[in-house]
């Protein structure tokens, strides 16, 4: 494992008398929304992070499938990488041959992973967060693949190497879950998880409610750029099975796999009956489902008539909810209105200053 300092960064680093600032060496793996609105989130944030939390940082290394591993040891002009990508930034920085390659001479503190999400294996994010745990980074992702198959693996890792794994983005954007129950509910026992976590089918449904049929409705959802051109992954409840499959893994610690998940999406409901169920004030939402017998998990997805009294009820749009029923709380409950990609940002943003707080700890020697 490479140990490097996280030195001050060059002259533009401002450091008040009272908090004195670390300077954090990042790498974007992925260079899409999420990564790009997380660039810009940081720019914005930069002066508060300094202030408020001793934190400072430079982009030293970007790569994408078409961008090939980006480097520039003494940072990026983070201003200049912007929503269309990476501007004149690219011409002046280094290509190297691949990952290793990359993560020497990009030597990052912290790898933000935020590539596509292959459903099947989680591949290569994991093989790649691993490797960057290995290098002695901290590893955040806003990918589930890595949570869903191989959460124990990598989070055992990085518990080894004295690192952080982190994931808050993979479920409900930025707000905080995982965070929650590590940091505010020690010693929880969580019996239940009952949730609505995918908007498209949310606004497919909403469509359909107001008098289109199916297709009708995802077609329009598609137009507005919400549903993907291959619809299937939200519509057929893969989405929703995903994120439920990393709330188990994570806060139940039982490991699940998506395939023992029973799942069945939206497809089989026509514009009448979803239309009848609403006029009833029990409008049809595709809701997850997880609860503990012993040792074991049962857990589904599929479309259910929630009555318009329960707040999960009255979720709609790009919001979602998840309530979870506890030995100590009873049931408690987390909605997140119409997140954006810069939720999402914000999630990975929290991650880092979680990190750098851990690093305190082991820097100063405080952690036991
Ligand atoms: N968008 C959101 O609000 C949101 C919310 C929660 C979680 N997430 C998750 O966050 C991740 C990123 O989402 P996004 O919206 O930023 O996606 P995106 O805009 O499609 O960008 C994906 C990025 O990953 C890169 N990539 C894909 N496969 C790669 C590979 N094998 N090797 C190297 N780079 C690879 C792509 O590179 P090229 O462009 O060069 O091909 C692209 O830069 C996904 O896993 C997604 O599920 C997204």
């Amino acid at each position: 494992m490479t140990q490097r300092a996280t030195e001050p960064c060059p002259s533009s680093c401002y450091t008040p008398a009272s908090v004195k600032s670390r300077c954090f060496n990042l790498c974007l793996l992925g260079f899409g929304n999420v990564n790009r609105a997380l660039v810009e989130l940081l720019c914005s944030k930069r002066a508060e992070m300094r202030e408020h939390h001793g934190i400072d940082w430079r982009i030293t290394g970007i790569a994408s499938r078409r961008l090939g591993w980006l480097v520039k040891p003494d940072g990026f002009d983070a201003a200049a990488l912007n929503i269309e990508g990476l501007a004149g930034e690219k011409v002046s920085a280094q290509a190297v041959e691949n990952l290793a390659g990359w993560l020497n001479t990009a030597q990052p503190n912290v790898l933000f992973e935020a590539t596509s999400l292959n459903v099947e294996t989680g591949e290569p994010a994991i093989s790649r967060i691993r490797a960057a745990l290995n290098h002695g980074a901290h590893a955040i992702t806003a990918n589930k693949g890595p949570i869903v198959h191989a959460y124990r693996d990598l989070r055992d890792l990085a518990a080894l190497l004295g690192r952080c794994f982190l994931f808050e983005s993979t479920v409900m954007d930025g707000a905080p879950v995982f965070s929650l129950f590590r940091e505010s509910l020690p010693a929880v026992n969580v019996s239940r998880i009952t949730g609505i976590l995918n908007s498209t089918t949310n606004i497919v449904l909403t469509g359909m409610e107001q008098g289109l049929g199916f297709e009708q409705s995802l077609r329009k959802a598609q137009d507005l750029g919400i549903a993907e051109t291959d619809p299937s992954y939200d519509i057929d409840g893969w989405d929703a099975t995903m994120k439920l499959t990393a709330l188990v893994n994570v806060i139940l610690d039982v490991p699940l796999r998506p395939q023992q998940v029973q799942r069945e999406g939206i497809r089989a409901l026509t514009g009448d009956k979803v239309r009848r169920a609403r006029a009833d004030g029990q409008p049809y939402k595709l809701v997850c489902r997880a609860e503990r017998h012993g040792d074991e998990v049962h857990a589904c997805v599929k479309p259910e008539q929630v009555p318009l009294t329960d707040p999960l009820g009255l979720v709609s749009g790009t919001s979602s909810i998840v309530r979870f029923e506890t030995d100590v709380l009873p049931g408690f409950t987390l909605t997140e209105e119409n997140p954006g990609v810069e939720t999402t940002a914000y999630g990975m943003l929290s991650d880092f200053i979680h990190a750098a707080k851990v690093s305190d700890h082991w820097t100063s020697g405080t952690r036991s």
